[in-house]
């Protein structure tokens, strides 16, 4: 398996390097020097501005009807609201996307790459990336593919220029992608493949040719290899009766049978992206061309002035297998911004971002919580460090509560470049999504960063975004405001003692972003869709006063103790999950009990640290069973539990400490990083079963 973005949300996989954010003791010193009392007048002398506001943050949306119907100012068009479906008049589908973005680089690049980490990054152009995704297309046709969107290809492979030359060339003539996630484990891959009767799936390696090769769907035909295969995968593919192709020949064919384009329409499928559920099979989320323009445009639309154009370079590295990424390629190639993909080693990624300097990224919670937690170790050794940086942020902190994120003054030269040069030193604009972000985290990256970050909340049945925090609200701990393209409302849930009409509810989705059914599951289908058109997304959520939502729980995943209490457990893992010394964690409870319990996943760097302080010995296994630091684990979350006012029943009484990260390989995590709350149940039941007993 090769490193996916688990490893960096949630991995402990080496990251080989010890990043020093701060500058060295000279630097320090010298600012200590001149420090405080310069910062105030230079930053006096350049003179911040305020960001521009698309709309007042007291009164963030329209509210209509007796439903409380929330809607973007975005979306009013002539005193009516209409919700959004594309940005430009010429750029309806994905095809006209990639075309638009040639015309507005005017032909600049548009994917970049490096083959080692040594070598610097080469670039595509956009024209060369539109002829060879068409040849490759023109390719597929040429094999025998029908052209027209019933017409589906798999893609097995991590981010790469391919996969993009891949998945445009489908769309020059109309198919539509089925990215068939690394992770999702030999039996998920079976599934879909079989489910979607794809008879082509386009493969990055021998490896996982060979892992498609083990007892193949009957369906599958054809693999078009990305990169070399072994003989030995090649003559098992013949005994097989499939075919092997390289990426390269196919688009040796496509270019000397030079295939007409035949260009999809909106209402065209474009994917079907699969998420797994908390159980059983995955679901294919059915996403048309005019759902993942409608999401995209409706992010620019509200990024305003902020949205990428042709100067931009963003990073990929989050998987292409999930909508959030490719939205935010589509945002990139709207505006003729250029692609760079790392190098495929997450160990790799903070020189890839040194050596591609990129503009922009998405960003998952993960990423921001390591920066932060190795900024804080980083500070702990010296008292003149911490001191320095806390006077920084603090400047900088005042300036946020202002209304101005900027990245240019004194204290950024001095105290905070390192930690903008980590992430490449180019960087104007984050998007955040996939999981909540801890209120204190965003800030400090707000604060370090010194550019745009907002914060999305999204699922893939609404092609990702479904809300963004607008640029210029510089709070936390909510997810913005609905996008132009869709329409949000909360319904009751009585269960749980939710109700509307006390602004509170089920989050309900309806718009031009929102997909049309799970594939071949019209029973998965009804319980997700209404009648009416309204996604129900499971999840809780309240709007503020000033028309931001906030996600407060979920609709599922909460039950009742013995002593009749309502647990919602999740509630309690993103408190615990801000221990310095936990990287993951899963509360559990049983309504025969009277208590939780949870098990932990230990930071392994923390909890290092600790050892070595008090010079403990022993590998990261060997302390995760030492009774003392589970004591200090415990006391940690119990007294942030205590600080976020938990109720002494919802606060664990006992842990199990486990080495090894959930992961999507292990199947405790789904692709979207989701816990598996069953399958961590019954993965962890004789330790579960061990902590109860104890505690009797
Ligand atoms: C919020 O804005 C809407 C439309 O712009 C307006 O009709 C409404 O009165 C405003 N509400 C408040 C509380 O200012
Ligand atoms: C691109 O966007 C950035 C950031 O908003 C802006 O400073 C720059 O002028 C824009 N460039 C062009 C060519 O529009
Ligand atoms: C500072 O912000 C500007 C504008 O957002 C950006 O162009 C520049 O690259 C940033 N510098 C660093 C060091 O991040
Ligand atoms: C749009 O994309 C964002 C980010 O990728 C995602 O969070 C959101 O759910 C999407 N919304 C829809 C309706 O597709
Ligand atoms: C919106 O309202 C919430 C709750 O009252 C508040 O915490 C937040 O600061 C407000 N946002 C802005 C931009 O004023």
């Amino acid at each position: 398996m090769f490193p996916t973005d688990s490893d960096l949300v949630y991995g402990t996989s080496g990251d080989g390097q010890n990043f020093d954010y701060l500058t060295g003791t000279a630097g320090i010193l010298a600012v200590a020097g001149i420090g405080v009392a310069v910062a105030t007048a230079y930053n006096w002398i350049s003179k911040p501005n305020p960001a521009k506001l698309p709309f007042d943050l007291d009164n963030q949306t329209i509210i209509e009807g007796p439903d409380f119907i929330h809607y973007s100012h975005l979306s009013k068009e002539g005193g009516e609201i209409k919700l959004l479906r594309y940005l430009y008049d010429d750029t309806r589908t994905l095809y006209d996307v990639f075309r638009r973005g040639a015309r507005v680089s005017n032909n600049g690049p548009c994917l970049g790459w490096r083959t080692d980490p040594t070598k610097p990054y080469q670039w595509m152009s956009y024209k060369e990336s539109l002829l060879r995704a068409q040849n490759f297309g023109s390719g597929l046709v040429a094999l025998g593919l029908p052209p027209g969107p019933g017409t589906l290809v798999g893609m097995y492979s991590q981010n790469c220029p391919e996969w993009i030359l891949g998945e445009y060339g489908l769309y020059t003539y109309s198919m539509a992608v089925v990215p068939l996630y690394d992770t999702l484990g030999p039996d998920s891959c079976r599934f879909i493949i079989t489910q979607t009767e794809i008879s082509v799936v386009i493969c990055e390696n021998d490896e996982k040719c060979k892992s498609l090769l083990n007892n193949p769907p009957a369906c599958l035909k054809q693999l078009i290899h990305i990169k070399p295969i072994s003989k030995e995968t090649a003559d098992l593919a013949k005994r097989l009766n499939i075919n092997t192709i390289s990426f390269e020949l196919v688009e040796k064919f496509g270019t000397e049978r030079k295939y007409n384009p035949v260009p999809p329409r909106p209402e065209d499928m474009c994917t079907i992206c699969y998420t797994s559920g908390t159980t059983g099979n995955p679901k294919g989320v059915v996403l048309t061309h005019e759902n993942v323009v409608a999401n995209a445009s409706g992010v620019l639309l509200q990024l305003g002035d902020e949205k990428p154009n042709n100067t931009d370079v963003m990073i990929s590295f989050l998987p292409l297998a999930h909508m959030l990424e490719r939205i935010s390629h589509v945002g990139v190639y709207m505006g003729g911004g250029a692609i760079g993909f790392y190098s495929g080693n997450i160990a790799n990624f903070m020189d890839d971002m040194k050596a591609l300097k990129p503009t922009i990224t998405p960003a998952v919670p993960r990423l921001f919580n390591r920066i932060f937690d190795k900024v804080q170790s980083g500070l702990s050794s010296s008292a003149l460090k911490r001191f320095l940086f806390n006077a920084a942020l603090s400047s900088k902190e005042n300036e946020r509560r202002r209304g101005i994120i900027r990245n240019n003054t004194i204290w950024d030269r001095l105290v905070l470049s390192k930690v903008q040069d980590s992430m490449g030193g180019r960087i104007r604009l984050i998007i955040v999504g996939s999981a909540p972000l801890a209120g204190t985290v965003l800030n400090f990256m707000r604060c370090a960063l010194g550019c745009v970050i907002v914060e999305s909340y999204g699922l893939t049945e609404c092609a990702a975004p479904t809300t963004l925090t607008v640029h210029g609200d510089y709070t936390t701990e909510h997810v913005g405001t609905p996008l132009a393209c869709c329409a949000i409302k909360l319904v009751d849930v009585p269960d749980m003692n939710y109700y509307a009409a006390n602004g509170r509810g089920e989050i309900c989705i309806k718009g031009t972003n929102v997909f049309k059914g799970y594939f071949k599951d019209p029973e998965k289908t009804r319980e997700a869709l209404d009648d009416d058109g309204w996604f129900h997304t499971g999840d809780i959520g309240t709007f503020l006063d000033n028309g931001t939502l906030k996600i407060i729980d979920r609709k599922k995943n909460i039950f009742k103790l013995s002593q009749g209490e309502y647990i919602a457990p999740e509630k309690i893992e993103s408190i615990y999950v801000k221990s310095q010394y936990v990287a993951q964690v899963f509360v559990y409870g049983e309504s025969l009990k009277s208590c939780t319990i949870g098990v932990i996943v230990p930071d392994v760097e923390n909890v290092k640290r600790y050892a070595e302080e008090r010079g403990i010995q022993g590998t990261h296994a060997v302390l995760c069973n030492m009774p003392e630091i589970k004591q200090l684990i415990l006391n940690d979350i119990t007294e942030l539990g205590k600080k976020a006012g938990l109720k002494s029943f919802e606060q664990v009484k006992d842990i199990y400490l486990h080495p090894e990260a959930f992961s999507v390989q292990n199947g405790l995590l789904t692709p979207t990083l989701k816990s598996k709350r069953p399958e961590l149940r019954n993965f962890f039941k004789p330790q579960l079963e061990y902590v109860y007993r104890k505690l009797n």
